[in-house]
């Protein structure tokens, strides 16, 4: 068995930074990834992270609460404002903290950090470094890890959680390359396991993201919140949905039909390209499904006016993905663009210091919900979730840990890895023959074409019917190909049930909340609905399905209004 302190579930931003704090407040924190860190998902994000410097031009007046208020109006003012001032107020400060830890943002000629606009952003307000603003995160932070020496678990992945007399005591993880089980005794569990993208279709997401964190902890009985609200990103690649990222549009990039429009004026006449996601997404959608995109299929992202040198500059990372991906280069040709699934709003419910319903168990960034989103997330808030939970979580576990102690009651970890041992045996055996990559493809097709951009009750339903047919052939897996080393057919099919289960809170949630807000957008109930349904959904799991039930929003300055851009 091995002891630490804290142990942090996740390699990504909110998990390092979390780490971080806990070791700085003097806790003997350890990391288990299921990559190596720096390979983690943060990486992907490429155009900023919001905060309100007041850097770029004309935006001296910015201020975080300015900030904030964009962020609730983004939220279709589902995100409980505390929680959201609480972000915005810190944000500058963690700009800072990267900066002297080393991130190399863009510069203004003045040699302040740049800022770019994002959609929903009342002033150019996001920082970036070109479009590869994550990895420079996510590489900084983990230098800062290795300096302090912390432990890293790399290419470890969880088998549960160990839980006694309802405290979180630490966890089961298995060693990909060895096939070894370790249980993991902690005084504390911090999960920032990230996103669930892969139960959908065309997903912006690695094949990490299957949502492990949640559904574990879902599995546990702490509840997930707001499942029903799924990030579709309006500009990706066709066919592989990798990202093309807001930076572009920030940058000043058209969205161009196959008429030769840019058809926003008719959606967001003020803003264009820079409204908010969910808007953009569903506009793009429309001129696909009324037939003014390309192939019924794709719109085009055009940054030919932007000229090679602010493409070079400040979009390299996406120029290299459309060469490679593409064959063709937008410093000469449209980008063919269409939305993918990109982000959860919802996730574990935690307060904005990481604390869940269970002792003992902390949870930071996407698979968490604070709630700082709500409804919709504006782009460049993700990346600033990550490090301001993450940090929160950490300081809140060194009040959490201090004076705790490791509990091993009746051989409870031996125990653990007795049944987690059993399971992977048991997927090694099988008990009949459904492949594992047969229901995960009919999962995600599902999910897409009937829980996605537009949804409707009848076609939920039936989602959520094929769910539950999926979560039965699941029972009956055929034997796991291959051997102990690193093998990832047994890692997809460990991951199956949980991602099915995410995929019926997400479904059973949007079932339910009978109104369209943000990214939840219904064909037979379209307008919003404060007075039923201004409320966090909370999704308790059951054998049967998910069991849901209602929290209220926290609203402080701002009260819900038309949401106009
Ligand atoms: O478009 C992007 O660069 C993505 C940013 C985000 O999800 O915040």
């Amino acid at each position: 068995m091995i002891q630490h302190d804290v142990v942090v579930v996740g390699g990504g931003l909110s998990g390092l930074r979390a780490a971080i704090a806990a070791h700085d407040g003097g806790l003997d924190a350890a990391v288990i990834s299921q990559v190596y860190p720096v390979r983690s998902h943060s990486c992907a994000a490429q155009g900023g992270i919001n905060a309100a410097l007041a850097n770029a031009e004309g935006s001296q007046d910015d201020t975080p609460e300015l900030h904030a208020y964009d962020t609730v109006k983004g939220s279709d003012f589902l995100a409980d404002q505390d929680a959201v001032e609480t972000m915005t107020n810190m944000a500058p400060g963690i700009i800072y903290e990267m900066e002297h830890w080393g991130v190399p943002f863009s510069r203004l000629a003045s040699g302040k950090i740049a800022q770019r606009p994002f959609g929903g952003a009342g002033y150019p307000r996001t920082c970036y470094a070109a479009d590869k603003t994550g990895r420079f995160l996510l590489h900084t932070m983990f230098e800062q890890v290795l300096k302090r020496g912390i432990k890293v678990y790399s290419e470890w992945y969880i088998l549960s959680l160990v839980v006694d007399g309802g405290t979180c005591r630490g966890a089961v993880a298995r060693h990909m390359p060895t096939g070894e089980l370790q249980a993991f005794c902690a005084k504390a569990v911090v999960f920032g396991t990230g996103g669930y993208g892969q139960v959908y279709a065309h997903s912006t997401n690695t094949l990490i993201n299957s949502g492990s964190g949640m559904a574990e902890a879902y599995r546990a009985g702490v509840p997930l919140k707001d499942m029903e609200f799924v990030q579709f990103h309006p500009t990706t690649i066709i066919g592989t949905n990798i990202l093309m990222t807001e930076g572009a549009r920030g940058e000043g990039g058209y969205l161009v039909n196959a008429k030769g429009d840019r058809f926003m004026k008719n959606y967001a006449a003020k803003v264009m390209e820079l409204a908010p996601r969910d808007m953009v997404s569903r506009a793009i959608q429309i001129e696909i499904n009324e037939g003014r995109g390309f192939d019924n299929s794709y719109v085009h992202l055009d940054l030919r006016h932007l000229g090679a040198q602010k493409i070079l500059e400040r979009l390299p990372e996406i120029r290299d993905h459309c060469i490679h991906f593409l064959g063709i280069d937008p410093i000469k040709s449209p980008i063919p663009i269409q939305p993918g699934q990109h982000y959860s709003m919802g996730g574990i419910d935690c307060n904005a210091d990481g604390e869940t319903q269970m002792p003992g168990l902390f949870a930071a960034g996407e698979c968490s919900c604070v709630s700082v989103h709500g409804a919709n997330r504006l782009g460049g808030n993700s990346l600033l979730e990550t490090i301001v939970f993450g940090k929160r979580a950490g300081a809140k576990l060194v009040q959490y840990v201090k004076g705790g102690q490791f509990r091993d009651t009746g051989g409870l970890f031996n125990e653990a890895v007795r049944e987690s041992e059993a399971r992977v045996e048991a997927l090694f055996r099988g008990t009949g023959a459904e492949e594992p990559p047969a229901i995960r493809a009919e999962m995600k097709e599902v999910m897409f074409s009937k829980v996605g951009i537009f949804r409707e009750g009848k076609a939920m339903r039936e989602a959520l019917g094929k769910v539950k047919e999926l979560q039965e052939r699941c029972r009956r897996l055929r034997p796991i190909r291959g051997g102990r080393v690193f093998n990832l057919d047994l890692v997809r099919a460990h991951e199956l049930p949980g991602m099915l289960d995410l995929a019926e809170a997400i479904t059973a949630g949007a079932i339910a909340r009978e109104e369209s807000r943000g990214s939840h957008s219904r064909l037979d109930f379209k307008v919003r609905d404060d007075l039923g349904w201004m409320k966090h959904t909370m999704a308790y799991y059951s054998p049967s399905g998910p069991e849901l039930s209602y929290k209220n929003v926290s609203i402080t300055k701002w009260q819900p209004e038309e949401r106009k851009y």
